[in-house]
């Protein structure tokens, strides 16, 4: 585990422990339950863990209000737990990376309750405050679909505060100086606990500036600079992961140069994975990419299909946004704020070549990938559950009660296991993947073995190679030592392409073993086919 750029060649999963195994059946799932699970990601092939939050928290935003962030929300477990936990997964070469909301605390944090009840508490100023409701009017409002505006009137306060997200989760004050070395503190607590780094939550919007979005802020930079800077000089090696759902312009100051975050989620990237596979054309997703920017050596850009949240669509027109929820979601409670709240499978009609296809160019394209807990085995969703518990349903493990989550009686889970008979736990379930050689499963933990023998995959340079067919995305990935092609058919119909020349070269087929000679010119894919080929002297 020596090497600092390990980010860039690793491949990241992202559990929700709520939902992955409970160890004592009180219907939650728990940091125990996710210890016993480990060999099982092991076996997977994943690198490391993004755990969402294990803060105590009233769980009106699945933790993402915290109450405490110096300690363990007890259904999940103890701080000692969490320990066993860092010290279980490191022995497996796994490494951990947990959220840090830096943004917002709950309304239930002791911060807010004497903010709001002493107007001379100190915590007063840890919070933004306001006679009116009139300031900051340029800053949109992000859950549209149950807020009306970013500042609420609190009784006690006799105020308004500030909050970008749920009025549960009251906006810090970044400007007082006191919050900005709490927060510090917080990523040396965890970091002291030996975990690998953090999934920077919500970052865009530490600071407020009237007359502007009060998104990405030279102040928001700065303090980020800081925070890393502290990273930095005393834990090295641990990585900061920024989540800004932003335009790569946007994002692109958010690496610095070198000296902010070491990666960042390419969000306008993912919707353009389902829009070139619903269109068969490679288009949106030659545009994004050529409208990325470089970034410095050091960074990464962490890709993904889906993750906990809504499949967002704030980064596509509006036009677009129509289009894929016409295409995506046609059933308005699919919908949710500016996106779609479905899953990988069910998103793209449970159809084998489509979900293998997207995991393809996920495991290519340039960036470190994470897959979303469950996605492997290709879990449906439960549109019915309200906000975005639909893709936050148990882990199916088994097809034996309560798909082998827990062995609490039904009625205690936090949330029902899927039941559908398409994606219920008697069809889908981790037990029946793995006795089964051409499962999902299987195959996602052989495009995870062979990426991690390519060292292109996660550091080689990107180009596309040529043709004409629209329907096919063929690009290369390289380093000097390590050269690969890789083509995705991402239409319905069959399709041959032209082999760029390749004298004194035979292209090796990594998942067939199959081998073209360096005289190969053409190479024809099925429907949906993607093949991934390396360059071997020959
Ligand atoms: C982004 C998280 O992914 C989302 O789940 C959460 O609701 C907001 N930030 C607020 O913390």
């Amino acid at each position: 585990m020596q090497d600092s750029y390990w980010y860039k060649d690793a491949v990241f999963y992202e559990v929700y422990v709520r939902a992955f195994f409970d160890s004592n059946a009180d219907g939650h799932g728990d940091l125990p339950g996710l210890l016993q699970k480990l060999d099982y990601l092991q076996a997977l092939g994943v690198d490391c863990l993004w755990l969402m939050p294990v803060y105590p928290s009233p769980l009106k935003d699945d933790g993402y209000d915290i109450a405490s962030y110096y300690g363990i929300q007890p259904v999940f477990g103890s701080l000692d737990d969490f320990k066993e936990l860092v010290e279980a997964a490191h022995a497996r070469g796994i490494r951990i990376i947990m959220d840090l909301v830096l943004n917002h605390t709950s309304d239930q944090h002791p911060w807010f309750q004497l903010a709001r009840s002493d107007p001379n508490s100190p915590y007063r100023d840890y919070y933004v405050w306001s006679d009116s409701d009139q300031h900051y009017k340029d800053a949109r409002i992000i859950f549209l679909d149950t807020e009306k505006s970013n500042w609420t009137w609190d009784e006690v306060a006799g105020q308004y505060y500030w909050h970008r997200f749920y009025a549960s989760q009251p906006d810090l004050n970044y400007d007082n100086p006191a919050v900005q070395a709490e927060m510090i503190n917080v990523a040396k607590f965890w970091l002291d606990l030996g975990i690998d780094g953090f999934r920077a939550d919500a970052i865009p919007y530490l600071f407020e500036r009237e007359g502007t979005n009060c998104e990405n802020l030279p102040e928001t930079h700065a303090y980020l600079k800081q925070l890393r800077s502290y990273v930095e000089r005393h834990y090295p090696g641990r990585i900061l992961l920024c989540e800004a759902n932003q335009w790569p312009q946007d994002v692109r100051p958010y690496f610095g140069e070198g000296d902010e975050f070491h990666m960042g989620f390419h969000f306008p990237v993912m919707p353009r994975i389902f829009m070139s596979i619903h269109m068969g054309d490679r288009t949106p997703l030659a545009w994004i990419l050529e409208h990325t920017p470089e970034i410095p050596s050091s960074c990464q850009w962490c890709t993904f299909l889906r993750n906990h949240d809504e499949l967002t669509l704030e980064m596509v027109t509006e036009e677009e946004r129509q289009w894929m929820w016409q295409v995506y979601a046609p059933e308005p409670r699919m919908r949710l704020n500016l996106g779609i709240r479905r899953r990988l499978a069910p998103l793209l009609d449970y159809d084998r070549r489509r979900i293998e296809l997207a995991n393809s160019l996920l495991f290519t394209l340039p960036g470190s990938p994470i897959l979303y807990y469950g996605d492997e085995i290709g879990m449906g969703d439960n549109i019915w559950l309200t906000d975005r518990n639909g893709v936050r349903t148990p882990m199916q493990w088994n097809d034996g009660p309560n798909a082998g989550f827990s062995q609490a009686t039904p009625n205690l889970l936090y949330t029902p296991v899927i039941e559908d008979p398409i994606s219920g736990p008697e069809v889908v379930n981790v037990a029946r993947q793995q006795a089964d050689a051409g499962s999902l499963l299987n195959l996602i933990r052989r495009m995870i073995a062979l990426r991690k023998q390519h060292p292109a995959f996660g550091r080689g340079s990107f180009a596309w190679l040529q043709n004409d067919c629209e329907a096919v995305a063929a690009f290369q990935r390289a380093l000097p030592e390590d050269s690969l092609w890789c083509f995705h058919n991402l239409s319905a119909e069959a399709q041959s392409v032209p082999l760029p020349e390749h004298p004194g070269q035979a292209l090796y087929d990594l998942f067939t073993g199959r081998v073209l000679p360096p005289s190969a010119g053409q190479l024809d894919l099925e429907p949906y086919q993607y093949v991934w080929l390396c360059l071997q002297q020959v």
